[in-house]
Order: C-alpha cells, then sequence, then structure tokens
C-alpha cells in the first residue's frame, strides 16, 4: 500500500475512517469495562471544541504559547490542590500515566546521580500490585527493579519492601489504588519507611487522585490519606484521562517541591539548532489534550465531579454486591473505589468473559499469581452506570450455561500440556504457541480469548512476554 497518487475526497476519507473502526469496542454502549472515561456525550462534545481550538498550537515552546504555559499551571494547580500539595509543590502535565511515572523515575535516577553519586547501580522498590509503568521506566532508564510481594488482601507487603531496601535503593513507590483489584497500599507506613531510609517516594495515583479526592469528602467511603499530607511522599501521579474525564494524552506528575522536580527537566544548548528545554518528555506536542482537560475541569467544577463521583460509586458497590451474590463468584480484596476484580470457584473465568464478550460486554482477563486466581477486571465508569442490572442478569446466566457446559477448559490441564511443550521445544516454544493460539501476522481482531488466556496463564513469565513482544512485532505488518 502506497500514498494515493490523487487525494481522496474529504467524504471518502470521512467514510474509509468510519469503516475501519467497525470492528473496535463499543465503549458508547456502556458495556465495556476499560479504556473509555467518557462523562457522556455533552462533556465530550465540550472537550472537542477545546481540543479542536488548541489542536495545532505547540507546546514544544510555552515561551511561544503562553497560552498554554497558563492553561498547563492552571490544570497543573487544580491536581496540586486536590492532592493537598501546599504552596511549594509543583507540577506538570504529560501525556499519560506511563509518561508521569517514568518522569518519576528519571527524576529519581538524576536526583540519585547528583546527590548520591557513590550509588553506581541504582534500585527502586515496588509492590508486585504496581503497574507496569515502573517496569517500564526501569527498563529505559536502567534501574534494577526490585519487586516485592503483597499479602493476601493484595496490599503492599511493607515488612518486604523494608528487606529490599539496600544501599543502592533510590525510591520507593505504591499504589492508590493499584489498577488490578484496586485496593489502595498502606501509603502512610510507606512514607515513614521512605523518611527513615530518606528515599523518594512516589504514589501513582493515576487511578484514584482525582477520584478520592472527591470521595474523600464522602464520609461513608473512609478514604486513608494518600497524598501529599501523608509525611514522606515525594511525588504523585494523577490521571485526568481517567477519572478526570478528559480526553486521552492528559497526566499530571506533581512533586513535593522545585528541588525535587529540577531534576526532571531536560535543557540542551549544544547542537547546531536553537536552545532547546523540555519539561516532560515530548518536544512538540498539541495543545489539544492540556485544553480538553482545563475545559472539563471548569465545566465540572467541584459540584460536577461531587455528583458524577457519587454516582459511580453507588452503581460500583451494587455491582460488587451483585457479583458476590452470584454463585460460586466473588470480588477479590476490599477495592476503595470503582476499580476492582472478581474470581470464580466452580467457572473458568477466562471463559466466561468470551460468553460475556459474546453478548457484548468487554471484561479483562487477569492471571494468576501469588496472591490471585486467575480473575476478570473491571473498571467501572460513569457510562456503565446504566448497565448494572443488565450485566449482573447476563453474568448469573453466562456462569450457569459455563457450569452446565461439557466444554469447561480445564486450566490445570492446560498447564500440564504447555509443560510437554516446553519440555520438547526449550524457549523456542513461541512460534508453536503463537500458531496453536492461532495467531498470524498481522492479526489484531482475537475472538475467543479463553484459550490464549489459559495457555498466557500457565507460561513461565519469560516466555510468555516473548511470546507477547512476538505478537506485538507481527501486529505491525
Ligand atoms: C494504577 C495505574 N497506573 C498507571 C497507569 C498507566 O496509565 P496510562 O495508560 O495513562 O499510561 C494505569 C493505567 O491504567 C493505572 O491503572
Amino acid at each position: 500500500m502506497s500514498i494515493p497518487i490523487q487525494g481522496m475526497s474529504r467524504e471518502k476519507i470521512m467514510q474509509t475512517l468510519e469503516e475501519y473502526r467497525k470492528d473496535d469496542v463499543d465503549w458508547r454502549s456502556g458495556k465495556v469495562f476499560a479504556y473509555t472515561f467518557s462523562a457522556g456525550e455533552e462533556y465530550d462534545e465540550l472537550i472537542k471544541e477545546a481540543y479542536m481550538k488548541f489542536l495545532t498550537e505547540n507546546g514544544l515552546d510555552p515561551t511561544s504559547f503562553p497560552s498554554l504555559a497558563r492553561i498547563e499551571r492552571e490544570v497543573v494547580r487544580f491536581v496540586i490542590d486536590l492532592l493537598r500539595g501546599g504552596e511549594k509543590a509543583v507540577g506538570n502535565f504529560t501525556s499519560g500515566g506511563t509518561e508521569s511515572i517514568m518522569l518519576a523515575i528519571k527524576t529519581a535516577r538524576d536526583k540519585a546521580a547528583a546527590e548520591k553519586p557513590h550509588i553506581n547501580n541504582p534500585e527502586m522498590v515496588v509492590p508486585r500490585s504496581a503497574h507496569s509503568a515502573f517496569h517500564k521506566a526501569a527498563q529505559y532508564f536502567g534501574l534494577k527493579l526490585m519487586m516485592t510481594p503483597c499479602h493476601d488482601d493484595f496490599t503492599a507487603d511493607v515488612k518486604s519492601m523494608r528487606e529490599a531496601i539496600n544501599e543502592n535503593t533510590i525510591i520507593i513507590a505504591a499504589s492508590a489504588p493499584g489498577y488490578a483489584q484496586g485496593v489502595i497500599d498502606p501509603i502512610g507506613e510507606i512514607g515513614e519507611l521512605a523518611l527513615e531510609y530518606d528515599l523518594l517516594f512516589h504514589v501513582d495515583a493515576c487511578m484514584g487522585g482525582i477520584m478520592l479526592s472527591f470521595m474523600r469528602e464522602m464520609e461513608e467511603y473512609n478514604v486513608p490519606d494518600f497524598d501529599f499530607s501523608v509525611p514522606g511522599v515525594t511525588s504523585i501521579s494523577a490521571d485526568l484521562h481517567k477519572f478526570g474525564y478528559a480526553a486521552k494524552g492528559a497526566s499530571v506528575i506533581t512533586y513535593r517541591n522545585k528541588e525535587i522536580r529540577k531534576h526532571q527537566i531536560f535543557a540542551t544548548t549544544s547542537t547546531t539548532a536553537y536552545a532547546m528545554f523540555n519539561a516532560t518528555m515530548l518536544s512538540s506536542k498539541s495543545g489539544g489534550p492540556m485544553a480538553g482537560a482545563w475545559a472539563i475541569i471548569n465545566y465540572l467544577g467541584w459540584e460536577g465531579y461531587m455528583k458524577i463521583t457519587r454516582e459511580v460509586m453507588e452503581a460500583s458497590r451494587r455491582m460488587m454486591e451483585g457479583i458476590n451474590n452470584i454463585d460460586g463468584l466473588y470480588v477479590l480484596g476490599a477495592p476503595i473505589m470503582s476499580i476492582f476484580s472478581f474470581a470464580a470457584e466452580n467457572v473458568n473465568v477466562f471463559q466466561l468473559a468470551d460468553l460475556m464478550s459474546r453478548r457484548g460486554w468487554y471484561i479483562q482477563p487477569q492471571f494468576s499469581n501469588e496472591n490471585a486466581p486467575h480473575n476478570l477486571h473491571l473498571t467501572f465508569m460513569r457510562l456503565n452506570v446504566p448497565r448494572v442490572d443488565e450485566f449482573l442478569r447476563d453474568l448469573a446466566e453466562c456462569v450457569e450455561e459455563l457450569q452446565a457446559s461439557e466444554n469447561q477448559i480445564d486450566i490445570n490441564a492446560v498447564h500440564e500440556q504447555v509443560q510437554a511443550m516446553l519440555e520438547s521445544f526449550g524457549d523456542d516454544v513461541v512460534p508453536q504457541l503463537l500458531s496453536m493460539a492461532g495467531i498470524d501476522e498481522g492479526t489484531s481482531k482475537l475472538e475467543g480469548m479463553a484459550m490464549i488466556s489459559c495457555i498466557l496463564d500457565a507460561l513461565p513469565r519469560h516466555i510468555s512476554k516473548a511470546l507477547l513482544v512476538e505478537f506485538v512485532n507481527n501486529l505491525y505488518t
């Protein structure tokens, strides 16, 4: 395929793009529990208008576009206020949670290089429940990641974190809450650990930063302190494109003070071009996401966020209760907000996800680990609110259907089969597994994920990682 010799008409372009998205998950239906965080059509239209107004403005140089510097300062101040950072706290607007977390780790590395030059091989300590962005940061920035276990309720085991700290440790991290089970780590205790060992402490509040701040105002939710009010917390990431309801490309990385943040900033005058400085990772960037975030924050206001938060929390609590009332299903841990997961005693949850998918629901399979059996994740958002009863009815029916079925995949049997394959093929097993899972070059829509999930669940981590790399490498061909 190459660029058309004559350009297409506007109508043809729009029609073709529309056609391209026919297989996408139908997030507008309210039957998808991942990926999108729309507060509703009215809000999306407003965001679009503000976003388009600044689509072409370039955040590369805030001195040429002081409008963007102002928008960024105001958005960041709003988040710092929620996170109780006070006058000294600072922050920047980023493209997402991953960038915010990666910047916090890069900042820690460069601060340590300046202030603790005897550390040649810096390390970070994070609980197993921490987001993959920490692993990515470790890989990109050359830190060693020490992963520590969680308790049976999925919270970080602080004693193990303490034991993992050594003379090379420069930063520790925890989640408020973690993605998988939606539980919040003991931020206060981990803050004490950070102070005791003179370490930076990053709180990943990408999911919870905005929503928990509003929930704190509602007595019934009993939100523990997780922000800058906790001594020892030195940086926090909070995403606006999640429960802040902004369009994607909107997160904030905040620091307790400028002395820490200065290690985030890049500047050079060494090239043949103009002087270059970047507060965050990207250089050229559209002003759209910032303007969209500014618009939704100001449109919703405190009252709007309180109203949506209450609505989402009430419906998600009803959803969790309903799931616990279905034979054999149970919600894992004590989720603090509206993201959670559930497991099943008597059915294969990966097949349950497939059955639900045939009825138009998207729920996310999660693999087993030392603390959790295989389970299904739901990020419950505003668009899901009207669907609770319908979801629970379909879920109960799918469980019954699966219980009565003779085709339940026995995960233990798959584990044994995979083990046998590993023994005969060793690490060269990846191509065999790809064909066993029915994945060819260019495959991007996976039908019937249950078997693939069972295989991934059974594989040693280094092989499942190689399999995923191969899958992605084939995807863009
Ligand atoms: C707890 C947590 N941290 C970080 C991230 C990464 O955010 P993003 O996908 O915006 O990069 C996520 C994404 O779901 C998350 O749930």
